[in-house]
């Protein structure tokens, strides 16, 4: 088992297939253990969160340990991660102390850290998550960095399994109109997973919006893409919905907004695109902004399952910091 939590491609099918059964087992109470009896976690967060924080605080508290909540630039110093630099800017602390000071008190580290989408090539090498990884001996826990959202990609594949069953499912990833460009994390994870997970995947979204190229050749044959929606959902058991930025836009929010307009009325999840399905089930990570990614129609209907896939996030988390610390 690795060190760290970083991306779900580290594990192999059987290590995540384990993972599951394990979060399976908290969430009914089979198991009750408390392997983080006496030890503290550090959550990190440079960005906001309902669902990571609550289920993170609440699952170290309910193996028996303790969170320690930092925000960087907010509760605690700024943060520079860059080696090298000459901090005379807004930087007040670098990481490589922050880190070492750190694990002296915790037994892991939790990072929260959005893509900045200012720089593509620099962002999809998620430098601020691997310089944790990079100065931390402890276990790092990659809560959503710029390019991948593991916690959350394992918590779906819960929800598909506990819900549809352990067998190969017709899973389609879908792009949907967002006011503003937002990172890839969840779509790229959720699509390694779903791939790992041994689902045929299909992808849709409009021209110009793919996913990072190596991630999509890592897939495997398994993966068909479409920049047509509709024909996207016909036989499809399970919509999973998200909007994300495109890559040749990174740097430049307006011409990206300036694109995506045209999207604006077809690219939603609503009640007709949903009756092409195989009754499928409708997943979002959360938060979502109603009638415009998805409909209420939908969102409120029995095919969705959004609040039990958000609920999964405290078993999976559970799974792997037992994982990780129980040993
Ligand atoms: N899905 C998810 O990560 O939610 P939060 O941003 O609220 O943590």
């Amino acid at each position: 088992m690795n060190k760290d939590f970083l991306i779900s491609s580290d594990f192999s099918y059987a290590q995540l297939d384990s993972l599951l059964e394990t979060a399976a087992r908290y969430k009914t109470g089979a198991s009750s253990s408390t392997p983080l009896a006496g030890k503290s976690v550090a959550l990190v967060f440079f960005n906001p969160s309902l669902r990571t924080r609550a289920s993170m605080q609440v699952g170290i508290y309910e193996l028996g340990g303790n969170p320690v909540i930092l925000e960087p630039g907010s509760t605690s110093w700024t943060l520079e991660h860059r080696d090298g630099v000459v901090m005379d800017g807004d930087k007040t602390e670098h990481l490589k102390e922050f880190v070492r000071v750190l694990e002296r008190y915790v037994s892991a580290i939790g990072v929260r850290t959005f893509a900045e989408m200012k720089d593509w090539e620099t962002e999809r090498t998620d430098p601020i998550l691997n310089a944790f990884e990079r100065y931390a001996g402890v276990p790092i826990i990659n809560l959503e960095s710029a390019m991948h959202h593991p916690c959350q990609s394992l918590a779906d594949m819960l929800t598909i399994r506990e819900k549809l069953g352990a067998g190969r499912k017709r899973v389609v990833l879908t792009w949907a109109w967002h006011p503003k460009p937002l990172p890839m994390a969840v779509p790229n994870s959720f699509a390694l997973a779903a791939a790992q997970m041994g689902h045929d995947l299909v992808i849709a979204h409009p021209p110009g919006y793919d996913l990072d190229e190596e991630l999509i050749e890592s897939l495997g044959e398994s993966v068909e893409i479409t920049n047509d929606i509709d024909s996207a959902f016909d036989g499809a058991d399970v919509i999973y919905v998200k909007s994300w930025g495109s890559k040749q836009f990174y740097g430049n929010t307006d011409q990206d907004i300036a694109t995506r307009a045209q999207y604006r009325s077809k690219w939603i999840v609503d009640e007709e695109k949903m009756s092409r399905t195989n009754d499928a089930i409708f997943m979002h990570c959360l938060p979502v902004r109603r009638n415009v990614i998805v409909t209420d129609g939908v969102i409120d209907s029995p095919a969705s399952v959004v609040i039990d896939e958000a609920e999964n996030r405290l078993h999976v988390q559970k799974a792997i910091l037992a994982r990780l610390l129980g040993g």
